[in-house]
């Protein structure tokens, strides 16, 4: 699958977000080396806190049908706002846990595409090393 594709995968994804509160709608498409893809929008909740971002919804997806990292060969996040969907630090510390630090994430708002690792978008990231020994 090209990079195009992801990122139009990640663009129908983003059909099935709920966000009647901030309008502001994301979708994402984690692919595995198997070609296996799972997609994730945001899921707004009344109670602010219990949203549930894209990049989120797509990696539990994954995760919950049995990908691990080394499964994953990219991660594509979308949304038509002005900038390209970066994706937010609650989701970065997420992605830092569940991806390899080297693996392509593709950002894109139709206008623009840029693609960065987690280690690009979370340096000095806290996780399960500093929790050894
Ligand atoms: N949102 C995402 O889905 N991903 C991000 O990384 C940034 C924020 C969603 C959450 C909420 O539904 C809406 O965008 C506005 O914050």
């Amino acid at each position: 699958m090209t990079k195009q594709e992801l990122i139009d995968l990640a663009f129908t994804a983003m059909e099935n977000a709920y966000a009647p509160y901030s309008n502001y709608h994301v979708g994402a498409c984690v692919l595995c080396k198997d070609g296996r893809t799972y997609l994730g929008a945001n899921i707004e909740n009344a109670s602010f806190g219990l949203t549930n971002c894209a990049e989120r919804s797509a990696i539990f997806s994954a995760y919950s049908n049995g990908v691990r990292k080394d499964d994953i060969e990219a991660l594509a996040i979308v949304s038509d706002g002005p900038y390209v969907a970066a994706p937010c630090g609650a989701c970065r510390q997420v992605l830092c846990e569940l991806m390899n630090e080297d693996t392509p994430i593709h950002l894109s708002n139709r206008k623009e595409t840029c693609t960065k690792t987690i280690s690009e978008l979370l340096p000095m990231s806290f996780g399960g090393k500093d929790l050894e020994g």
